[in-house]
């Protein structure tokens, strides 16, 4: 058996009917960029998140970087984040300008460890950028008290925990503003790059609108500004998509829960740690080997068994080559946890479309690997 590691194909033909009529209806409108299924898609997900507004970009780096911009984050400020993130996040502070602090992790969760970034913060901090890593809420209350006692801005990078939730907080909740992709591989993907910030600050809203769209808000008047759209044909995508999002999400978790069970007794691996209370989506689920020596052994068995199981992610930022290109960066602290991750980590398919047969032969694929 083969098990790939997406199912993107899967999940189109799952609601094609749905997918098709709305790319249908951009076609026919003749609108197809910043069009009526842009706005209309816009306010589906404003409701949905529970914020006031919404605003589609061009993909999720630069929702971040935008979002950074119009809260004044210039050179010599400093953004902190952790070292185990997707690259994206420190580039869109180094696309802003700023300077990248990188903490360490959790140790269980893998998100932002709190006490880190209490260590890193200094008179030149102006933000925090928590990340809802694998699907996982970060430490919110922990990361707003932070925030609150320095005065500093909060951006949720939720790229990969649409539909995700603490124990008793949103995603929105306890920060300035939300940030996410919609990249094809995400929990909501469209068929190529999309990303959108959502807020309840009409300052930022106003003014990621504008620097989207060449820094404009009326036509002929212009500020300095960047074209980061939402086309029109990936909202369409989109908003079939939503409606499907908590299923979808339930799917996931009961998928991460099979894994879980047949996975328990493995002694050479640990497996996801889901925080009591919260709800965990599953955009990965990132096993780690005990022994950072096992990781590429086991990784190579799981492929050669049929497996497509990839590593999220294998190079922490701060040891990809030529870091920091020159540009503004500080490592705080040990990021001993940070670097275990990257040696140790492997991610095992999942997505909503599996099937319990492809599931239990991942489990069996990992259970027959021998040290
Ligand atoms: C945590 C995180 N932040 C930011 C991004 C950047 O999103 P994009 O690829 O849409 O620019 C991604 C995904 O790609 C991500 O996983």
């Amino acid at each position: 058996m083969n098990v790939s590691f997406y199912g993107h194909t899967r999940q189109y033909h799952g609601i094609k009917s749905e997918i098709d009529a709305n790319i249908q209806k951009v076609l026919e409108s003749g609108q197809y960029v910043m069009g009526p299924m842009l706005k209309q898609f816009e306010a589906e997900f404003a409701a949905y998140t529970g914020k006031k507004y919404a605003i589609g970009v061009g993909n999720g780096t630069d929702a971040i970087s935008l979002t950074l911009m119009v809260l004044g984050v210039k050179p010599g400020d400093e953004v902190i984040t952790h070292a185990n993130t997707f690259f994206a996040t420190a580039e869109a502070i180094w696309i802003a300008g700023a300077k990248a602090v990188l903490v360490d992790c959790d140790e269980k969760t893998r998100c932002i460890d709190p006490k880190a970034v209490a260590a890193a913060i200094t008179a030149r901090t102006r933000a925090i950028i928590p990340v809802h890593l694998y699907g996982q809420c970060a430490p919110m209350r922990e990361i707003r008290k932070l925030a609150d006692s320095h005065k500093l801005f909060v951006i949720e990078d939720n790229a990969q925990a649409i539909d995700a939730r603490g124990d008793d907080f949103r995603i929105g909740e306890l920060s300035d503003a939300v940030t996410t992709s919609f990249i094809i591989q995400k929990n909501l993907g469209t068929f190529g790059d999309g990303g959108a910030v959502y807020t309840d600050n009409a300052t930022i809203d106003a003014g990621v609108r504008k620097l989207r769209n060449h820094g404009s808000s009326a036509r002929d008047h212009h500020s300095f500004g960047f074209n980061s759209r939402l086309d029109d044909i990936h909202a369409g995508i989109l908003s079939a998509k939503l409606k499907h999002i908590g299923d979808w999400s339930d799917l996931r978790r009961q998928w991460a829960a099979r894994y879980d069970a047949g996975l328990k007794d493995v002694g050479s691996i640990v497996l996801p740690y889901a925080r009591p209370g919260y709800r965990h989506v599953y955009h990965l689920y990132e096993i780690e080997t005990r022994d950072a020596a096992d990781r590429n052994p086991l990784l190579a068995h799981l492929n050669q068994k049929g497996v497509d199981a990839k590593t999220h992610y294998s190079i922490a930022i701060h040891k990809q080559e030529g870091y920091p290109w020159g540009k503004d960066a500080e490592i705080r602290g040990s990021l001993a946890n940070a670097e275990k991750n990257a040696a140790s980590c492997i991610s095992l398919p999942i997505y909503p479309e599996l099937t319990a047969d492809e599931v239990d032969y991942v489990i069996e694929a990992v259970r027959s690997w021998k040290r």
